[in-house]
């Protein structure tokens, strides 16, 4: 059933771009430094960039074929290919139902981030618990979660062309010359180069098996793989459109940007905290908390901060309106309705489910699911630590066994491409992604719950 109607992105740069704008967001601008930071600096980015120019390519080159010979979003493309595995598109399609909701209340944070920037309340951004007397309020956080969701779906109302692509085409390069200013200027202030160095060489004494763990973990996220997202990009792409060299596009973008947000945050830090990388380790509050405290003590920092928060909002506004349009492509497929109708219905239903993010940090903040911190970190567990890894294995698997990889191959050499690393794409999608994410699976589970004491 494949939709004649189906609307595309015009050609590679709208493909690449808006792919680029869903793989690039607070994946790459928070998490990823404070897991370099984490994880031995330079060791980190090494094995995450080899990691990203083997595992990351094979799977993204898998996502995206996928889509495309089959025109179709998650649930379709599988039961197209084999009605008996269309289970793996069911499961892979609740991850961007999952993700959103708590995806829009953190862009909701960003946006009051923003707004506080360009208000000149940064000095009170910098207070310490300017961050938690935010969160903690009832109604403030919903406020601004709704304005981020609404805009999200503007976008998506618009439509793949109009919307998705058009945004991405003047995002995504504003993006880049952002975050090369900002990089560069924080790599100048005094006694960074430091912490440039922490960041970029490499330790092999810190290099373990979490690093591995940890590194391919942030690469799925980052690269949007394993919840339907490239495969509903995919679908969107045209046939004369060459995949392989799209996606290498879309990585260097992702990494590119991922080892700026590091060189703009990790010297920073470094040089606020006098060389103690500890306080990196404190991940989450490091984007609202430290940063705002590290840019009152720049020279220019209301402006800095002010063009470093637009710079995360446009990184997690591209990624929402990723996660949105693939929602709403899942329902637009399987009940045939108007997509209008069906962006209207994602939209009230995603603010309803947003909600109780929300509140985990005021009126249910004594709520801990499943023993975690609250209500938001429990959706982002069961979303990236288990079902995340979960349908990346069984696409692994449908991939390399059920449909096998030759199918997908013939998907990227048509109209005479060349499919280059053809080879290593089946013997990672085949055998060594399958071993590498059941340990991922198994040592997330473990690390959250700390069973049995166990810790790699
Ligand atoms: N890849 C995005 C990031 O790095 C996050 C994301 C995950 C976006 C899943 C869409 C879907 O932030």
């Amino acid at each position: 059933m494949t939709n004649e109607n189906r609307s595309s992105f015009t050609g590679k740069i709208g493909f690449v771009l808006a792919a680029a704008g869903s793989a690039v967001g607070l994946g790459n601008i928070w998490r990823f430094p404070y897991l370099a930071a984490k994880y031995g600096g330079g060791i980190f980015l090494l094995v995450y960039i080899l990691l990203a120019i083997t595992f990351g390519f094979a799977l993204m080159i898998g996502e995206i074929a996928l889509g495309r010979k089959t025109g179709l979003s998650a649930i379709g493309a599988f039961s197209r290919l084999n009605k008996k595995y269309s289970f793996i598109g069911y499961l892979a399609s609740l991850s961007p139902m999952i993700i959103l909701p708590y995806y829009c209340v953190i862009g909701g944070w960003v946006t009051k981030y923003l707004f506080a920037f360009g208000s000149g309340g940064a000095k009170a951004a910098a207070g310490g618990d300017y961050f938690g007397s935010f969160i903690s309020k009832t109604s403030e956080p919903v406020v601004w979660f709704l304005a981020f969701l609404a805009l999200t779906a503007i976008v998506v109302i618009l439509g793949v062309e109009k919307g998705v692509e058009k945004v991405s085409k003047v995002m995504m390069p504003v993006l880049v010359i952002l975050s090369l200013a900002i990089a560069i200027y924080t790599m100048f202030m005094p006694g960074a180069m430091d912490g440039v160095m922490y960041y970029i060489k490499p330790d092999f004494s810190r290099f373990s098996v979490t690093t591995v763990l940890a590194a391919m973990g942030q690469l799925f996220y980052s690269m949007s793989l394993a919840m339907g997202i490239m495969i509903t990009y995919g679908s969107y792409m045209k046939k004369d459109v060459n995949i392989e060299s799209s996606v290498k596009n879309i990585e260097i973008f992702d990494t590119g940007i991922a080892f700026l947000a590091g060189l703009m945050i990790v010297p920073a830090a470094y040089v606020f905290n006098s060389g103690n990388m500890e306080a990196m380790k404190a991940g989450p509050s490091l984007m609202f908390i430290t940063l705002p405290q590290v840019f009152d003590t720049m020279r220019g920092g209301t402006i800095i901060g002010f063009a470093f928060f637009l710079l995360v909002f446009f990184a997690a506004l591209t990624s929402s309106i990723s996660l949105m349009e693939t929602v709403v492509s899942i329902f637009c497929d399987k009940l045939k309705l108007n997509r209008k109708l069906v962006c209207l219905f994602v939209l009230i239903g995603i603010a309803v489910l947003g909600l109780p993010s929300c509140f985990g940090f005021s009126i249910w903040s004594h709520i801990k699911p499943l023993g975690l911190d609250d209500i938001l970190t429990f959706f982002d567990f069961i979303s990236n630590s288990v079902l995340m890894p979960i349908v990346a294995l069984l696409t692994c698997i449908f991939i390399g066994f059920v449909i096998k990889p030759k199918t997908l191959i013939d998907e990227v050499e048509t109209e005479g491409a060349k499919f280059k690393q053809k080879k290593m794409f089946t013997v990672i999608i085949k055998y060594i992604a399958p071993i590498f994410i059941l340990l991922i699976l198994i040592s997330s589970v473990f690390d959250a719950f700390g069973v049995f004491g166990f810790k790699f």
